[in-house]
């Protein structure tokens, strides 16, 4: 994803240095070549020692340092970057680079690269809210080579709650992918739920599907390769996070309700609903294992919200998907959802058919829209997910026309 991009990667005073380790792991992983500042506020929060053996290289903290010099210099170092990330960027050294200092190595190579600078901020909801880095911030933004990317909002190391945490290391890799790409996505946000939902009988007892996750995952890496901002919220499975996806592990369809509903309330331009929601779940849940001492059982189940459908019943409706899991007249039934959900778009599969659907690694689908369609033969998921993602790009773009 990110293969022989050079990634400049700065770590300033805050607690949330230790983040910057998860993100140069996932930026290794993703093939970048990471060379890594510290400013001495960094320094206090995480060792060097960590930071050299995650990115395989020395880590620089002093600007007059020989030996430094006598290697890779701060000039050097300034042009050798096509893209500089301070994460976590502090009240302090965001003052520090508004006003053109060039008091530490990290704000000298700010100043002598021709390169991006993005700025990850990381502070008190206070120091953020304050009127002096507010001006800071408004002044950075008037510079063409820097972005500001986050803070965001939640409950903070100090006890406070509000704007000012660090983005996760994994929104801060999907926005260095967007940054890189020039992908159809680019600068658009996907929210993809994937998976099954477990809806609990009792403490230890459940019902659920056999959904895998293996598609809505595939359409999570294909959203993020054509440049998307990408969000998986996923029921319980046994696939690997992709890279570079911000990703929410929830269990039920209320838990998964709740999360695409916080993720549709921040950004969200298309909503991709491959998830196998469980439609009803056990109206009462005892808070005691069910003893099994009756021959008969009886669980009495209420309808689960639905998800896709309330989606897209909001007034700022994102571009929505939908997927039609059907073992008879498979189009026709897709066809009426996509009519009583207000969809966009329905991939229909016929969950019949051994090959295909659930937990498979092939599916063959009949992707249905106003006024269109079109099939999709047997196919590895991954590949059908590229397929489906470059449809949605063409009747987005349809939709914008019209
Ligand atoms: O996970 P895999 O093993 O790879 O399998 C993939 C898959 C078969 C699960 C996938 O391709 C698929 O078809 N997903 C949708 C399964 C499903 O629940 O279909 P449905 O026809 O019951 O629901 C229609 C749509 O409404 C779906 O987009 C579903 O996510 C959504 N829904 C349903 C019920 C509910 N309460 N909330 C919802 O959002």
């Amino acid at each position: 994803m990110l293969n022989g991009r050079r990634i400049l990667v700065g770590i300033t005073g805050g607690i949330a240095a230790y983040k910057s380790a998860e993100l140069v792991r996932l930026l290794i992983k993703s093939g970048a070549d990471i060379r890594v500042v510290m400013t001495a506020g960094g320094l206090e929060f995480i060792t060097p020692l960590t930071m050299q053996a995650l990115s395989g290289n020395p880590v620089h903290t002093t600007l007059l340092d020989t030996d430094a010099e006598a290697g890779m210099g701060h000039i050097e170092l300034a042009k050798w970057a096509d893209l500089i990330v301070v994460a976590p960027a502090s009240a302090d050294f965001i003052a520090r680079l508004s006003a053109g200092m060039a008091s530490d190595l990290l704000t000298t190579l700010c100043l002598a690269t021709e390169a991006t600078v993005a700025i990850a901020p990381a502070m008190n909801q206070a120091m953020w809210k304050n009127s002096r880095t507010q001006r800071n911030i408004a002044a950075l933004g008037q510079d063409a080579n820097v972005c500001v990317w986050g803070p965001g909002n939640g409950a903070q190391a100090c006890g406070d709650v509000g704007l000012g945490r660090m983005l996760e290391p994994e929104q801060l890799c999907s926005c260095i992918a967007q940054y890189f790409s020039d992908g159809p996505l680019c600068g658009k946000t996907v929210v993809i739920t994937a998976g099954p939902t477990r809806e609990a009988i009792d403490p230890v007892r459940y019902v659920s599907n056999h959904s895998s996750g293996k598609m809505g995952y595939a359409l999570a890496v294909a959203a993020r390769e054509a440049g998307a901002s990408v969000e998986l919220i996923s029921g319980p499975v046994a696939l690997p996070v992709p890279n570079g996806v911000k990703f929410t592990s929830v269990s039920s369809a209320v838990e998964m309700l709740d999360a695409a509903d916080s993720a549709a309330d921040q950004q969200c331009d298309i909503f991709i609903a491959a998830a196998a929601v469980a439609d009803y779940r056990p109206e009462d849940v005892p808070r005691q294992k069910i003893k099994k001492n009756q021959e008969k059982m009886v669980v009495e189940l209420i309808k689960n919200p639905d998800i896709v459908a309330s989606i897209a019943s909001r007034k700022n409706k994102p571009f929505t998907v939908g997927f039609a899991a059907e073992t008879q007249n498979v189009v026709a039934y897709a066809e009426g959802k996509l009519q009583k959900k207000n969809l966009d778009m329905i991939v229909a599969n016929d969950v019949s058919d051994q090959r295909i659907g659930f937990n498979s690694e092939n599916n063959a689908v009949t992707v249905l829209w106003e006024g269109g369609s079109e099939t999709f033969s047997l196919q590895s998921k991954s590949l059908l997910a590229g397929n489906i993602v470059e449809l949605i790009v063409s009747n987005m773009g349809c939709m914008h026309e019209k």
